[in-house]
């Protein structure tokens, strides 16, 4: 498979998303739970449960790159240095003890999150790398501020807790615009990047639907 030539400027897949998706980031960004936990409104309970959630989705998510390790496309977006279920199981274990994984119940919005990942980033290459750009990308983004906000806010040591923040090794910059440069050269067809920039927004949607949730449980 022959890599397409990069198209210029605003034609490029890594902009094209970005245009198309900047309306569900800012719901998403509005959603209102995460600038609460950033800002400490909430019981630490609401960040072990956000944490909890997150444990479910990146299951999936990163059982989904064993299992399209082999696809061509794929095979050029595996990061193992981005993993975060490792990061996650000792944030879990810090909050709630050995018995972490007592604590660990699926939200409803969670399970549809869930289920969507294992029907599309499970089966097609334009599916798996709409969730992992959505996550990933959005982890090295406002992630990079909400998690030491967080850990200021709820008093966690210097890593302990709020691992799944920090990603060892990884200039989130130079990673974002590595991941970008990659995105622009995917020899997809028309119709596989539209495919991928709806599923971008389907991503929004649902990780909108996890922090609404939570919103309703503890706001
Ligand atoms: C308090 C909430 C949030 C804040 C403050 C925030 C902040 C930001 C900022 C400042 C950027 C731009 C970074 C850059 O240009 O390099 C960004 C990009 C991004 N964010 Fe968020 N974000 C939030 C929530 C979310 C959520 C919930 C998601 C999805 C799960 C998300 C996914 C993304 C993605 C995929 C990008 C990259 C867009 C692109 O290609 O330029 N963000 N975010």
């Amino acid at each position: 498979m022959s890599l397409m030539a990069v198209p210029p400027g605003a034609d490029r897949l890594s902009v094209r998303v970005r245009r198309n998706t900047v309306g569900d980031h800012d719901a998403a960004q509005r959603s209102g739970f995460l600038d609460a936990l950033a800002a400490g409104r909430l019981p630490w309970e609401a960040y072990a449960d956000l944490t909890a959630q997150h444990w479910f989705i990146y299951e999936a998510l990163e059982s989904a790159a064993t299992t399209m390790a082999d696809d061509p496309v794929v095979g050029t977006f595996l990061f193992p240095e981005l993993r975060r279920l490792p990061s996650l199981e000792a944030d879990l274990r810090y909050l709630y003890g050995p018995r972490w994984a007592d604590h660990l119940f699926a939200l409803p919005s969670t399970t549809t999150y869930c289920t969507r990942l294992r029907h599309v980033a499970h089966l097609a290459a334009t599916g798996f790398v709409a969730h992992q750009y959505t996550r990933y990308i959005g982890d090295l983004s406002g992630g990079q501020y909400l998690g030491p906000a967080i850990a200021q806010s709820y008093g966690l040591p210097a890593a302990d807790g709020h691992r799944f923040f920090l990603f060892n090794g990884v200039d989130p910059r130079a990673f974002k615009d590595h991941y970008r440069a990659l995105l622009d050269s995917v020899p997809w067809s028309p119709h596989e990047q539209e495919e991928f920039i709806t599923e971008v927004a389907e991503a929004y949607r649902l990780n909108i639907g996890v922090l609404t949730e939570l919103q309703r449980r503890w706001g």
